[in-house]
């Protein structure tokens, strides 16, 4: 069984609710990293907690929810571990699986409607990632550091 931690914002909160029943019935353990009401929040603060979570190994994948799902990716993107796709469509959720092996999902709760956001998850949590010539792609993305140091 895997592990998955969720979380969002106050604009993700009605959509992560939505979707955590699914996420068992998929056979994923879940932890609910918050927040658990709909007052407003600042998006980093759980975004930072559920990538943290995912980049150190505690949870094998994440879910991220804020309005449009932009905040939450750009938050996550900044581990090197993380691999945050932002998918309000059915196709990228797929393809973030196939060619990217998205580590963590991002949605836009204001962005795309709850059974949407259903059959996004369910693709997301069962395609498997196809390897091969994206995982070398992948190992290209080591490369990526300071700006102010040199590449080889
Ligand atoms: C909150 O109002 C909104 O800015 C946030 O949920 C998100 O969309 C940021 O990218």
């Amino acid at each position: 069984m895997q592990s998955l931690i969720i979380g969002s914002d106050h604009a993700g909160y009605l959509l992560k609710e939505a979707i955590k029943p699914l996420l068992s019935e998929l056979d994923y353990t879940i932890e609910d990293a918050g927040p658990h009401d709909e007052e407003s929040v600042d998006y980093p603060d759980f975004g930072n907690h559920v990538s943290r979570m995912v980049a150190g190994g505690k949870f094998d994948r994440g879910i991220l929810i804020c309005g449009t799902g932009i905040g939450m990716s750009m938050v996550a993107n900044r581990y090197p571990e993380i691999r945050a796709a932002l998918c309000n469509d059915l196709f990228s959720a797929i393809m973030s699986r196939r060619h990217n092996d998205a580590n963590i999902l991002v949605m836009g709760g204001r962005v795309i409607g709850i059974e949407l956001a259903k059959e996004i998850v369910r693709a997301w949590a069962t395609t498997p990632f196809e390897g091969g010539r994206h995982a070398d792609r992948i190992e290209k993305f080591s490369k990526c550091q300071r700006s102010d140091q040199k590449t080889e």
